[in-house]
C-alpha cells in the first residue's frame, strides 16, 4: 500500500499485512492485520511515528522514498511488530533522534541493541515542536506493556495510540469503513491483549477523555474517524459488571460430555442466559476470548483423560486465567470412566479469576436422567446467581 494522506502533512506510511494468519504464534488473525506508521511533516521538522514488523521493512522503505531526512522517530511501544524496523530506519536516517518513554528506552536497547546515545526520553505531557505542528506525549502504561505511550498531534487533533484502540483488520482504506466490522476486530484485539489490564485502561481513558479528537490512529487496523465509537466500546469492555452470558467451553471424546453440554446449553437458554458454546477441539481462540469479555459465568466441560482434564480444556482454562476476564462464576461438568481428579486441576488453573466456583458436576459413564436433572439444576443455579447479581 502506498502512502495515504490522513490530513494535510500527515501520511500513513505503514503496511497492510493481508495474509498474516497468526500473531505471537498464538492469536488467529482471520482478517489479517496492519502495522501502521505515520509521517508527520511540520514546517521545520519531520517525525516518523512507529515503524513496522521487520518482515515488512521493504514496504516501509518504499513508502519513505523521497523523504530525505527525519528529525525524529517516535517509538510508542517496544514490541517488535512496531519497533523491529527501528535499527534499519535509524541507520538510514543517521540524524534522527529516537523518542520514547523512559521505560521504553531500556526495552528497546534490550530487544534491538539500539545505542543509548540515539535515544531521547520524553516525560508524560512533554511536547516536541515540529514548527507548525506540536507532538504531545501522553504516557499510557499497560496498553499493553509497561512502557506504552501515545502521541497527540495538537493542531490536527489526532491521537496516535499504538496498540491502544487497535484492531487486527486488513483493509484497503485508511479509515473505518464499517463500525460493526471494526467492533468485532477491535473487541478481539482487546480480548487478546488488553483485557488483563482493565484498571490501567480505565486510567488511560481518563487521560485521553479531555482531548479534542478528530481521529484516533492506532498502530493496527483502520483509523477511527468517529473516536466516540471506540471510546464507548472500550468503556463498556472495561466495566467490571459482566452481562447475563455464559461461556460453555467443552471437549467430548465419546459423546457423554457433549450430551451434558447440549442439555446445559438448552437449559440456560430457556432461562434467558445467553450462551457462547465452543468445542475446544477446533476452536478459534479469538472468538473464545471475545466471549470472555462480557460473560458472567464460565463453564468448562471435560471428559477425564488419564484421570485428568482433557488437555484442550486445561489449555482453555490456562488462557482464561491469563486473560483475567470479569466473570463472577465458574463451573466444571463432564464425565469419567473409572476415576478422575479434574476438579482440583481446574481450581489450580484459575487462581487469577475472582470467581465463585460452583460445585462440580462429574458423572460416571454416560449421563443418566438423574444426571440431566443435575444439569438442569446447575442451569437454574447459574440463572439465579445472574439474577441475584442484577445481571438479568
Ligand atoms: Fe502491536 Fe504490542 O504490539
Amino acid at each position: 500500500m502506498k502512502p495515504r494522506r490522513l490530513v494535510e502533512s500527515v501520511e500513513s506510511v505503514g503496511v497492510v499485512d493481508w495474509d498474516r494468519r497468526l500473531f505471537d504464534s498464538l492469536i488467529p488473525l482471520p482478517d489479517g492485520t496492519s502495522y501502521n506508521a505515520y509521517l508527520v511533516r511540520g514546517s521545520e521538522k519531520t517525525a516518523l511515528l512507529d515503524t513496522v514488523d521487520p518482515a515488512k521493512i521493504e514496504t516501509l522503505l518504499e513508502n519513505l522514498q523521497g523523504v530525505e531526512s527525519l528529525d525524529y522517530v517516535v517509538a510508542h511501544h517496544g514490541e517488535q511488530d512496531h519497533s523491529g524496523s527501528l535499527p534499519v530506519i535509524l541507520e538510514k536516517y543517521p540524524r534522527a533522534r529516537l523518542v520514547c518513554s523512559p521505560k521504553a528506552k531500556g526495552i528497546l536497547m534490550d530487544l534491538l541493541a539500539l545505542p543509548s546515545d540515539r535515544i531521547t526520553t520524553v516525560a508524560d505531557g512533554e511536547t516536541l515542536s515540529l514548527g507548525d505542528k506540536t507532538l504531545e506525549f501522553i504516557h499510557t502504561p499497560w496498553v499493553h506493556w509497561p512502557e506504552t505511550m501515545c502521541t497527540y498531534l495538537r493542531e490536527d487533533r489526532i491521537l496516535f495510540s499504538c496498540d491502544f484502540f487497535g484492531s487486527h483488520l486488513a483493509q484497503s482504506g485508511l479509515l473505518v469503513r464499517d463500525e460493526a466490522e471494526l467492533y468485532l476486530g477491535a473487541k478481539r484485539y482487546f480480548a487478546e491483549i488488553m483485557m488483563p489490564f482493565r484498571t490501567a485502561i480505565q486510567k488511560n481513558l481518563e487521560r485521553v477523555k479531555g482531548l479534542s479528537l478528530d481521529y484516533i490512529a492506532p498502530s493496527h487496523g483502520p483509523v477511527h474517524n468517529r473516536p466516540a465509537f471506540i471510546l464507548g466500546a472500550y468503556r463498556d469492555w472495561i466495566s467490571e459488571t459482566p452481562k447475563n452470558e455464559a461461556v460453555v467451553a467443552y471437549v467430548s471424546m465419546h459423546g457423554s460430555t457433549e450430551k451434558m453440554v447440549g442439555r446445559l446449553t438448552a437449559a440456560l437458554a430457556e432461562r434467558n442466559v445467553t450462551v457462547h458454546r465452543f468445542d475446544l477441539a477446533g476452536v478459534d481462540l479469538g472468538k473464545l476470548a471475545i466471549s470472555l469479555v462480557d460473560a458472567a459465568t464460565i463453564v468448562l466441560a471435560s471428559p477425564a483423560v488419564l484421570t485428568g482434564l482433557h488437555p484442550n480444556v486445561a489449555y482453555a482454562a490456562f488462557l482464561a486465567n491469563a486473560l483475567r476476564p470479569k466473570a463472577k462464576f465458574a463451573a466444571l461438568i463432564g464425565s469419567f470412566g473409572w476415576g478422575q481428579k479434574m476438579a482440583e486441576q481446574v481450581l489450580a488453573l484459575l487462581p487469577n479469576l475472582k470467581v465463585e466456583v460452583l460445585p462440580p458436576l462429574l458423572v460416571k459413564g454416560a449421563p443418566k436422567e438423574s444426571d440431566f436433572g443435575a444439569v438442569e439444576d446447575l442451569a437454574e443455579t447459574i440463572a439465579r446467581k445472574h439474577k441475584d447479581s442484577g445481571l438479568a
